[in-house]
């Protein structure tokens, strides 16, 4: 085994089946990704059984892909990094097993990846200028949080959702306007036809001093507006609106309470959402920080972010055994132990 060889990321964490290919050096060698989008859609959301046996039975033919994709044999890799946590346990133990079954028939190294952290970390392949200390701003459909990322595996997580993640709040007011499952994306789509002022919607915590959201009562602000007969494109523009100076005025917060920040990084599926991403570039500026985020596609689930973590590790000498305990919670400030 050569210890600079590439390595394979395998991410299973909840409805996407991943796999990619990276190099050493993190040049992207083959990467894929499967959403089971067809196999939970008619259920209106993510079903977990259903989920994981979607990875079992497609896992190993899109890892075996990406390896043809990237002219390599798995005999050729360096290490193996699956995600092991946080996430749906049935999805992350198929990813694990599937991992360390590959790291054990080959004698590769094993690591272990928080789903979070490798979040966290893509930006330092995307924006190899990007250094330690950042503050991160973590927006999916799982998570949304503010983390001081330290260095790897240093993580303090300053400040989270009291209720619903933002990328949830996007989904459940997306189905109140009758859009399709996962609702964020066509929720920004149809924003763009409406006017953000036309429907007046709470900013949840904003003003609120330290870095917690909320998101529950504009999702019932929305239902309201539905149920008055507001125009949909509207509440959706006026929805994005008000999601995105809640989003600001927590980075304001967290920024102003981590001064060393050398950067805000926002990422996640939310990350992906045009106006979030203004409304952050403002405030970043603001605070005299560049705004860093991964390209769209690697900020909702992928396997490139699995295998760049897993590199990171590997480079700093920390592989974990095949004993690894896949964690369907798994905090970020927990790394370190
Ligand atoms: O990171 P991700 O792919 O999966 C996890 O939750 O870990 O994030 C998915 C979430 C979903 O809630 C989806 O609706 C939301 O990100 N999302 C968006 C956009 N693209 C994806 N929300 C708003 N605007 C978008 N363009
Ligand atoms: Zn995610």
């Amino acid at each position: 085994m050569n210890k600079r060889a590439p390595i394979l990321g395998i991410e299973t964490s909840c409805d996407e089946t991943a796999a990619a290919v990276l190099a050493w050096d993190g040049t992207i060698l083959a990467e894929a990704v499967h959403s089971q989008l067809d196999d939970h859609a008619r259920f209106g959301g993510v079903v977990p059984e259903v989920a994981a046996r979607a990875h079992l039975s497609r896992l190993p033919g899109i890892a075996r892909g990406v390896m043809a994709q990237a002219g390599l044999g798995f005999g050729d890799l360096g290490g193996v990094a699956a995600t092991s946590g946080p996430g749906l346990i049935g999805g992350l133990i198929v990813g694990a097993s599937y991992g360390k079954g590959l790291a054990m028939a080959h004698g590769l190294p094993f690591v272990a990846v928080n789903h979070l952290e490798a979040h966290a970390l893509t930006v330092l392949l995307t924006d190899p200028g990007t250094r330690f200390p950042y503050l991160l701003l973590l927006v999916s459909g799982g998570h949304c949080q503010c983390v001081a990322v330290e260095g790897l595996g240093r993580y303090r997580r300053m400040g989270t959702t009291l209720d619903d993640a933002v990328g949830e709040a996007f989904d459940k007011s997306a189905k109140l306007l009758g859009l399709p499952w996962p609702g964020g994306p066509h929720l920004e789509r149809l924003a763009r036809a409406g006017d953000a002022r036309a429907v007046p919607l709470p900013r949840p915590m904003l003003g609120r001093p330290g870095c917690d959201f909320s998101f529950s009562g504009l999702k019932t602000a929305v239902a309201r507006a539905v149920q008055k007969g507001a125009a949909a494109a509207d509440i959706a523009a006026s929805f994005q609106a008000a999601v995105a100076d809640v989003l600001a005025d927590r980075a304001r917060h967290a920024l102003h309470a981590m001064p060393e920040a050398t950067a805000l990084v926002v990422a996640g599926g939310v990350a992906a959402n045009a106006a979030v991403r203004e409304a952050l570039a403002r405030e970043a500026l603001l605070a005299g920080v560049p705004l860093a985020a991964p390209p769209p596609r690697l900020c909702g689930d992928n396997a490139v972010m699995v295998a760049w973590a897993g590199i990171l590790r590997l480079r700093a000498g920390l592989s974990d055994a095949l004993e690894h305990a896949p964690r369907p919670r798994w905090p970020l400030d927990e790394m370190a132990g």
